[in-house]
């Protein structure tokens, strides 16, 4: 399917939300109705739109553009991480695959290709899905983690960066001011950009990211060797994955069974005041770095996204990322991207900056 043959076109948000998801929808309907004159339609909830009957969803026209959308932080169209329809939870407790009925729903809307912005997880479940029902996809890639493989950024990943950073910003007067080392717990899932780009920003003098397994002795040292020149207040920053090199990452429970990364940020603080006699104070970011005004860069890498996520369909490409390399919006094939990550590549630049400006990193 071309430009010429798409008539009408549907867009997604899938996975955790993130600041400038908005702006990226708002390219897409920009550009597909001004530049191709589709229709748009947006999908609400993921693939949970396409699975309720009547299929929930709304046409997005230019009206939309005159707004505060830009601005917006979280998503107009609403996201799940839950409810993968290849093992669909139901009510009665059992597993089912849903896919059929998703690519029904879609049908039923008329589509001629579908465009999503989600993460790697997302992006494994939609390939597969779009592969199975014969649908033109793009994907948008975003997440506060940046660690979606092959573009240098997600949408919100620098939002949430300058959340933390203003966090350490707030941190730092008041260490200072009460003699106290400050801990900072930030999100990032497995991967440390977050806390290792705030970190450098911020001025931390220990970062840990889960990249890099840390043991005490030298984040004690570090603070003590920091009392010994005359500063008695320190900052820490803490990926919520980061784990000591003896031991696991710190799990919370949650629901029946599940856990998830949190807690490692007291469980530093209580160790840092064992070994070194500190006066500590934990600080959980949490939520905070995902909601928000989105930044500068996420709107323009949104708005350049979004644009070329719909050039990429009327050429008629199907199966690709956009993804944002060396100052320029390039596209990417799905099998590159999917069931990989992109962690921290402990040679890269920033952790010999961070190493070179003798911030301790725990190893
Ligand atoms: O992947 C984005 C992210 O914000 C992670 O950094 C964090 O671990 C997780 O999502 C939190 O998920 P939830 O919104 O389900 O608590």
């Amino acid at each position: 399917m071309t430009g010429q043959s798409i008539k009408t076109i549907g867009v997604l948000t899938s996975g955790g939300d993130c600041a400038g998801l908005n702006a990226a929808i708002r390219a897409v309907v920009s550009h597909a109705i001004q530049h191709y004159d589709w229709k748009v339609l947006g999908i609400h909830d993921s693939t949970h739109g396409l699975l309720r009957r009547p299929v929930d969803y709304e046409e997005l026209t230019m009206g939309l553009i005159t707004g505060n959308i830009l601005r917006l932080g979280g998503t107009i169209l609403g996201t799940t991480s839950r409810g993968n329809p290849f093992n669909y939870p139901m009510p009665d407790g059992s597993r089912r695959n849903r896919t059929d009925e998703v690519i029904e729903g879609y049908k039923m809307l008329g589509l001629d290709g579908l465009i999503a912005i989600g993460g790697d997880g997302s992006f494994e479940i939609l390939c597969r899905l779009t592969d199975q029902g014969g649908i033109p996809f793009i994907g948008i890639p975003k997440t506060i983690d940046n660690d979606v493989p092959m573009t240098e950024f997600s949408i919100g990943f620098t939002t949430a960066l300058n959340t933390a950073v203003e966090a350490l910003d707030r941190l730092q007067p008041t260490a200072a001011s009460h003699d106290r080392v400050m801990v900072l717990e930030v999100m990032g899932r497995d991967a440390g950009h977050i806390a290792l780009n705030a970190g450098i920003a911020g001025g931390a003098d220990v970062i840990l990211i889960p990249e890099i397994p840390f043991r005490m002795e030298p984040i004690a040292n570090k603070i003590l060797a920091l009392r010994e020149a005359g500063r008695a207040h320190a900052l820490v920053i803490c990926s919520e994955a980061a784990r000591p090199v003896d031991g696991e990452a710190v799990r919370q429970r949650v629901g029946e069974g599940g856990t998830r990364y949190g807690g490692v940020g007291q469980v530093l603080a209580g160790e840092i005041t064992k070994a070194t006699g500190a006066e500590t104070r934990v600080t959980v970011l949490g939520h905070i770095q995902r909601g928000g005004v989105p930044s500068a860069q996420d709107r323009i890498i949104a708005s350049a996204f979004g644009v070329h996520a719909v050039d990429l369909l009327a050429s008629g490409a199907t199966g690709r990322m956009v993804a944002w390399q060396r100052r320029q919006v390039v596209d990417v094939p799905m099998s590159e991207v999917v069931a990989r990550t992109r962690p921290i590549d402990i040679s890269e630049t920033l952790v010999q900056t961070a190493r070179s400006l003798d911030i301790c990193l725990g190893d």
